[in-house]
């Protein structure tokens, strides 16, 4: 084994320093050094190259881009289809993974699921936080078992490498990098030391060995990842499992990715026996049982290349003391504060005397400018106590000056809309002439479509007691 040297390392900057000082020597911070092991100088230079990892080992020469050969890169089917599209169409070998999630939202539980489905696969699943029985108890809810799904409860390092040259794993599955530590290492498992190096341990395999690994760690309580970020750098892509434990809906997000594209949705339902896709989505982010009640709107939202028809929900009532409360979940709180103001300013709206509650149905959560417009529909909605039909959708981001603008992908959200049986489409004027669409409430494949030009035309439709607009109102 190389020789190992004991140090310090500057979490902000990086610097290598032998001693431990509350001061970073170099950038000035305080309390950022952090133990690491570095090789050491005796190190050879082959072993240092190999430490960096095997894609760039030997490739110092310059070469034009057109003349680089590319290697055939081939992907592992998933079988499981959100997974597969989450990870930009399956598992890249000799990729690193970092799965991150809340205690107790499923994670093990989607892993152990993988585990068991690639029955072709030699797949060895790392625990350090369950015991044999407790994971062959989950894996018999889970689905059939087969010998291909290797198991080990270990976490030491060394031990587990011994284990792993032993089976020679297809998949590695590390559950989780918390709990593991290098013996090496005086720091206790799970702090930023032993997180980095049993993370660069596991690197350092999977680049030189071609063998995809999945790392499970968990987030604090402020959503991070623990170990400040240490990891998103280093790994190649970064997922995130999340959704309310008490509900029974999982939400699969990839928020780093280099091979594939980011900011793609899987959505899972969590059943007695394990996690189930959810086929259409939709249907779960709109609970239908509102007709004729007062702030509920439609609105759409782009998830990667998924488009989602959500329910946003709002109350708006009178507040009883001095300072009116405003809450949201799913939506971004400072976009809701600028669509109060646009609402009070723009449509001379009463809300600064009134409580304020927003909800996304079905625990999304999103930050697409598209919700705006169902935002404020279901804002105006609930404080003129009139429902909206719920067979019309809202779709349009909304400007400082109450304008409806266009947003991006609106062909998939019509699609979206059309394939869940809605009538209408309340949209911006710009949009419908981008998308090709007649102003004037045309028909599309039996969608109707209604372009508007200010949030404070479509206020007074329904002021005027319509519940919803028509042509009519803004030719
Ligand atoms: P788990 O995968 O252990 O979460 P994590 O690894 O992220 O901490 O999942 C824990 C929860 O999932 C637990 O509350 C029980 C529930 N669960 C089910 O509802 N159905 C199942 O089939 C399984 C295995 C777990
Ligand atoms: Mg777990």
């Amino acid at each position: 084994m190389a020789k190992i040297k004991r140090s310090f390392r500057c979490r902000d900057c990086g610097v290598h320093t032998p001693q431990w000082s509350g001061q970073c020597p170099s950038c000035q911070a305080w309390n950022t050094l952090v133990e690491s092991l570095e090789p050491g100088p005796a190190q050879p230079k082959a072993d240092r190259r190999k430490a960096s990892g095997d894609l760039i080992h030997g490739q110092g020469e310059v070469q034009a881009i057109d003349q680089i050969v590319l290697e055939e890169r081939w992907r592992i089917p998933v079988p499981d289809g959100e997974l597969h599209r989450v990870l930009g169409g399956g598992l890249v070998p000799g990729g690193l993974c970092l799965l991150g999630g809340e205690p107790g939202i499923g994670k093990s539980t989607l892993l152990l699921q993988l585990a068991l489905r690639l029955t072709d696969l030699t797949t060895l699943y790392v625990s350090g936080e369950e015991s044999r029985q407790q994971i062959r108890l989950r894996a018999e809810r889970l689905g059939s078992l087969h010998s291909r799904c290797l198991l080990l409860c270990e976490t030491e390092t060394t031990a587990i490498f011994r284990a792993i040259e032993e089976t020679k794993p297809q998949l590695i599955l590390v559950d989780s990098v918390q709990t593991l530590f290098q013996q090496e290492l005086d720091s206790a498992p799970g702090t930023v030391a032993q997180i980095r190096h049993v993370a660069g341990e596991f690197m350092q395999y999977a680049k030189q060995n071609h063998v995809p690994v999945i790392l499970v760690g968990h987030v604090t309580k402020d959503g991070n990842l623990a170990g400040p970020k240490v990891l998103e750098h280093l790994v190649d892509t970064v997922l995130q499992f999340e959704g309310d434990r008490h509900q029974s809906y999982r939400l699969l997000r990839s928020l780093k990715n280099r091979f594939g594209a980011t900011h793609e949705l899987g959505i899972y339902q969590m059943d007695s026996d394990g996690l189930k896709e959810v086929l259409n989505p939709s249907d779960l982010l709109m609970s239908r049982h509102w007709q004729n009640r007062s702030g509920i709107a439609i609105g759409n939202t782009r998830e990667g290349n998924r488009s989602l028809m959500v329910e946003v929900q709002a109350l708006v009532s009178p507040s009883n003391f001095g300072q009116s409360q405003r809450n949201s979940t799913g939506f971004e709180h400072k976009r809701l504060q600028m669509l109060i103001a646009v609402l009070q300013k723009r449509c001379r709206l009463p809300l600064s005397q009134h409580d304020i509650f927003l909800n996304l149905a079905g625990g999304l959560e999103t930050s697409d400018p598209a919700l705006d417009f169902a935002v404020c529909a279901a804002l105006v909605s609930s404080l003129l106590d009139l429902p909206l039909s719920n067979r019309c959708a809202f779709i349009a981001e909304i400007g400082l000056g109450g304008e409806l603008r266009p947003v991006s992908g609106m062909d998939a959200r019509l699609a979206e809309a059309r394939k869940l049986g809605f009538d209408k489409v309340v949209l911006s004027s710009h949009q419908g002439i981008e998308a090709g669409i007649l102003p004037g409430g045309r028909k599309t494949k039996g969608l109707r479509i209604l372009p508007m030009d200010f949030i404070s035309d479509w206020t007074q439709t329904l002021r005027n007691h319509n519940n919803e607009p028509t042509e009519s109102n803004h030719a």
